[in-house]
């Protein structure tokens, strides 16, 4: 039988401040464990403003509703791209595929700026959105509800165009580390 366990002391022991600070403590560790075995699509955020691009990796992404078509991504109010994206209103999610592993470093800080977009092909939708010409898919999006919430910002997207190029080959964040697709159904 396999081995698992809590990470958070018994609720008696949270009686003693001391506790307190450790069991928040072993919770924020428990939590980034936990988000390591959480597998997500690799996704490069983009905008523009005043002329200039701007992108981050996020695996963030979430669907929120069909009706009307939406997704959420939250954003660290410390990135550079947080502000553009508010003051434009638009945003684009692109959807890496197995073949963009090398920009997600780039995208994640090793570039700063237009620098970042050296890597992977792209264009400019209206307004100038950036978009990477063969990512999985293109979300544009129009920011219609921002939330903040801690360090960061919960943005939320009416997509309002899609855009798909080949077959489904997604780039994975898992465990610390950027995966291929493994395409094994757990039935076959
Ligand atoms: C795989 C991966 C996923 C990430 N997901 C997010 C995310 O969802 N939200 C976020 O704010 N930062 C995320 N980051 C971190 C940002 O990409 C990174 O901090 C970026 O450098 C911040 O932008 P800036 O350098 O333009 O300020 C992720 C990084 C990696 C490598």
């Amino acid at each position: 039988m396999m081995e698992c366990r809590f990470l958070v002391p018994e609720r008696d022991a949270l009686m003693h401040s001391d506790a307190r600070t450790s069991e928040g403590q072993d919770v924020l560790n428990g939590f980034k464990m936990a988000m390591r075995r959480l597998a997500s699509t690799v996704t490069v955020i983009t905008t523009a403003l005043d002329g200039r691009r701007y992108g981050m990796a996020a695996t963030s992404v979430t669907s929120v509703t069909a009706h009307p078509p939406a997704l959420l991504v939250c954003i660290n109010q410390s990135a550079s791209i947080h502000g553009p994206t508010i003051a434009n209103g638009r945003f684009c999610i692109n959807l890496l595929g197995v073949d963009h592993d090398d920009m997600v470093g780039p995208f994640s800080g090793q570039a700063a700026g237009e620098d970042r977009f050296a890597y992977g092909t792209w264009d400019a939708h209206s307004g100038g959105l950036p978009y990477l010409l063969d990512a999985q898919a293109n979300l544009f999006c129009v920011l219609t509800k921002r939330v903040s919430y801690g360090s960061h910002s919960i943005f939320v997207g009416e997509v309002e165009q899609v855009r798909l190029c080949g077959d489904t080959e997604p780039l994975i964040y898992q465990d610390g580390g950027l995966y291929r697709t493994l395409g094994l159904p757990t039935q076959s």
